[in-house]
């Protein structure tokens, strides 16, 4: 029996699919009690091209956290991901209605619809609608308006838009499996959560989700997000170009890469020998780590390069104090973010979530980052209830809430 008080994050990945379970104490202190992991198949570049396949994988990630956990799950906090997700700034102004001129919830409401009351195309969804900042008259930097006094409430919000029928087939793919989805997270947003502090945000800091089919930024600044954006390659592109030049199967591939895959030339040494199995009953080769590294890091530089020049064009670059984070399972590879800083000329360092309670420590990493993050993401209030209480009007939750019931 599931208490009221756990979540379970579920993170449909490209490579792998991950269950999380969560349980909340009275106090808010949050302990992880499950996790379970599935390798993901009917996943392309973070979309399901293969319900079947996927809510095979999603049902063993949750059933093998259940097991941990001791409890069943029926609901879930589902990440989303794939290049069709884009974010995009808006802002909205109302006049203040009440007595007194005092801002009220219902205001705050009205001000983040009309913020988000920008066309958006037939064949997108609101995902969120993130207030960045609100303006009582000509008064800015204001974080929370409620029980001010002004004529005037402006507010700038973040919105994160996806593809109708990428999140339908998500949502069909989890219904499917015998699961309810409660609520839903763009991927990076509930890394972010998982990894960063406050003083990064404030200070503005590029986090940079390397998956195996997607690599998706999310950007802070003063404290609230700025910039979303996913492009269709990760580490599978990595392990795709080993698979070529080494000339041996893609599973061998993938695990020379994690054995011995460097991303920054400076940290190998010279001569240090790797085995490349052969294929077709042809003898393993010998190659080192030099050659590895060698096409490792090209790749992975043109993925940071491909992300440097879209934040260089946002004018965002410059902003950002607080450096750039890598967390995704392509963060692991050694030399990660002495390359990112090269390409980005910022100081990295990897993200991984922190430990929540003693009973596990293995989502301990960077690929973890996401499912930890639902994890919260499911623990805070709606975006809209934030302000107008539970179950407000249709803002963001609410929009999404409906997405799901409409279609399934
Ligand atoms: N130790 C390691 N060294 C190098 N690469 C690694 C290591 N562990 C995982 N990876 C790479 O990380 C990628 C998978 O990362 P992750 O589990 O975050 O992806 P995902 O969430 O399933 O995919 P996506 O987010 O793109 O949908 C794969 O390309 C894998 O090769
Ligand atoms: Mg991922």
């Amino acid at each position: 029996m599931a208490s009221e008080h756990t979540v379970t994050g579920l993170d449909i990945g490209t490579s792998k699919v991950t269950a999380a379970i969560g349980e909340y104490n009275d106090d808010g202190a949050l302990e992880i009690i499950g996790i379970g992991t599935a390798q993901s198949s009917g996943m392309r570049r973070g979309v399901v091209i293969n319900i079947e396949a996927t809510l095979n994988s999603v049902i063993r990630a949750i059933e093998a956290a259940e097991q941990m956990a001791g409890i069943e799950v029926k609901r879930v906090v589902s990440g989303m991901a794939g290049s069709h997700i884009e974010g995009l700034n808006s802002r909205g102004v109302v006049a203040v209605t009440g007595k007194g001129r005092e801002i009220t919830a219902n205001d705050v409401s009205r001000v983040i619809d009309a913020a988000r009351a920008v066309s958006i195309p037939m064949d997108r969804e609101v995902l969120h609608v993130l207030p960045r900042d609100f303006a009582v008259d000509d008064q800015g930097g204001i974080k929370n308006p409620l029980d001010m006094i002004g004529v005037r409430l402006e507010v700038e919000v973040h919105m994160i838009t996806g593809s109708v029928t990428a999140g339908q087939n998500l949502v069909k793919c989890v219904n499917r499996a015998g699961f309810e989805i409660e609520r839903m997270a763009y991927n990076a947003l509930a890394s972010s959560e998982a990894i960063l502090s406050q003083d990064e945000k404030e200070l503005g800091v590029v986090v940079l989700d390397i998956g195996g089919g997607t690599t998706s930024t999310m950007v802070y600044l003063d404290g609230a997000p700025y910039y979303t954006s996913v492009l269709p390659v990760g580490g599978s592109q990595v392990t795709g170009d080993l698979s070529i030049m080494l000339k041996t199967s893609t599973e061998s591939a993938e695990a020379i890469k994690r054995r011995e895959g460097v991303a920054y030339m400076p940290l190998v040494e010279e001569g240090e020998p790797v085995i490349v199995p052969g294929v077709g009953g042809r003898p393993p080769i010998q190659r080192t780590r030099h050659q590895l590294c060698e096409i490792i890091q090209p790749r992975m530089a043109e993925i940071f390069t491909l992300v440097r020049d879209r934040l260089v064009k946002q004018q965002i670059l410059d902003r950002i104090a607080g450096g750039i984070v890598l967390t995704g399972g392509g963060a692991r590879i050694p030399g990660v973010v002495e390359l990112a800083q090269d390409v980005f000329n910022l100081g990295g360092r990897i993200g991984q979530p922190g430990k929540y309670g003693d009973v596990l420590d293995t989502y301990q990493g960077p690929d973890y980052a996401t499912a930890i993050g639902l994890v919260l993401f499911g623990g805070t209030p709606a975006e809209d209830s934030a302000f107008a209480g539970r179950e407000s009007r249709g803002t963001r939750g609410g929009a999404f809430r409906r997405w799901i019931r409409n279609f399934f």
